[in-house]
């Protein structure tokens, strides 16, 4: 079977760290024999600046066949006043939707390197491995009605929390499953005591739960009391799944306990294609960092972190993945530093491309 790649660099930041994740992939096609078959294309700003829109529908067909997208970033100063329909975001958006990715992984782990990173006490957060699966497709994201509207003489923003039973079923199985290959347990979240979206959410969770998945020890949370446990004892976590919004929000709560937003990428995955592989799209889970864009500083990790998300979920090469996760912790034990993961001045830290050679340096030694 081929291993199609469609890589969309993006905007600020994204270019110079997917550059890393080239030669990462590079390497596994010389040094593994894993070779795929790549091809580059615009996303977000950069492609409004050339279509006028910020996902041409040339490059929306090719992510419908490719095995797996990689995306760096979109987003930046420079399209902060354009239309809403054309904003850098849409064109993520549209990816998400029309590829249909329910399932967005977003995986917040602490590497003990890093554990003085976090604002969090060191045995808060140190060894912290916890998978937020976050609803993509759905809810107050894309539920209609939408839109500002004129009522009584003034204006009101309306936008539509609303969940199928179906599209609540299929982002928890996703979710049972993903705990059945880790601690085995989800903790489900919502706000049953005020949104019926919510009481329905918490009904069909369980109901999935107790039909297929009795095995995995599951529990309910509001989402707000999630958040503060979230920063009171994360570890008591393993799989928490959550409808859309959030899970944006729970996932960035999640991100800085790590003290790195830097470090963590992202899956989010659809049905399985004809090949049997699932729809994808992997990503960082920081954005474009346009303050920093052009200039060689960017952390590169995440973006190399979410290659090895699809090696593991995309490509089925686990052990691969598990290379690739264990040369960058190697590098972080190492000492090597981007200006982000550095905490006293002084020192020089590694730029985009120095990161890049460490990593790639380790993943030599592992052979
Ligand atoms: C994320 C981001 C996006 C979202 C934006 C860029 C549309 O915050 O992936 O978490 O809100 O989903
Ligand atoms: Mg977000």
């Amino acid at each position: 079977m081929t291993n199609t790649l469609l890589i969309l660099p993006g905007d600020g930041i994204g270019p110079e760290v997917m550059a890393e994740v080239s030669r990462i992939i590079d390497w596994f096609g010389d040094k593994r024999g894993l070779k795929f078959d790549v091809s580059e294309d615009l996303v977000g700003g950069a492609a409004y600046d050339v279509h006028g829109v910020p996902l041409a529908d040339a490059t929306m067909a090719r992510a419908q066949e490719v095995d797996a997208v990689l995306l760096g970033a979109v987003g930046g100063p420079k399209y902060d006043n354009l239309d809403f329909s054309v904003k850098p975001e849409r064109g993520l958006l549209r990816l998400r939707k029309e590829m249909d990715l329910f399932a967005n992984l977003r995986p917040a782990q602490c590497f003990d390197a890093l554990a003085d990173f976090s604002s969090l006490k060191r045995d808060v957060v140190a060894g912290l491995d916890i998978m937020i699966v976050r609803e993509l497709t759905s809810g107050i994201y894309f539920g209609e009605p939408r839109g500002i509207f004129e009522e009584n003489g003034e204006r009101v923003g309306i936008n539509t929390q609303r969940y199928t039973e179906s599209e609540i079923d299929r982002v928890a199985r996703s979710a049972f499953e993903l705990a059945r290959k880790r601690g085995n347990k989800v903790c489900s979240m919502e706000k049953a005591n005020v949104m019926e979206s919510g009481i329905l959410w918490r009904e069909v969770v369980q109901r999935v739960h107790d039909a297929d998945y009795p095995d995995v020890e599951l529990s309910h949370m509001y989402a707000d009391a999630g958040g503060m446990q979230l920063c009171r004892w994360p570890k008591q976590f393993d799989v928490i799944v959550t409808d859309n919004l959030f899970g944006d929000l729970l996932s960035d709560v999640a991100a800085m306990l790590t003290g790195s937003l830097g470090m963590l990428p992202s899956a989010s995955l659809g049905a399985p294609m004809a090949n049997g592989r699932p729809k994808a799209l992997y990503e960082p889970v920081h954005g474009s960092a346009p303050d920093i864009a052009g200039q060689g500083k960017a952390n590169p990790i995440a973006c190399i972190l979410s290659f090895a998300m699809a090696l593991r979920y995309s490509f089925d090469q686990g052990e691969e993945a598990t290379r690739l996760e264990q040369a960058v912790e190697k590098v972080l034990a190492d000492g090597v530093r981007t200006a982000d993961l550095m905490q006293s001045e002084g020192t020089t830290p590694a730029s985009t491309a120095q990161m890049g050679d460490a990593i790639l340096a380790a993943l030599d030694a592992s052979l």
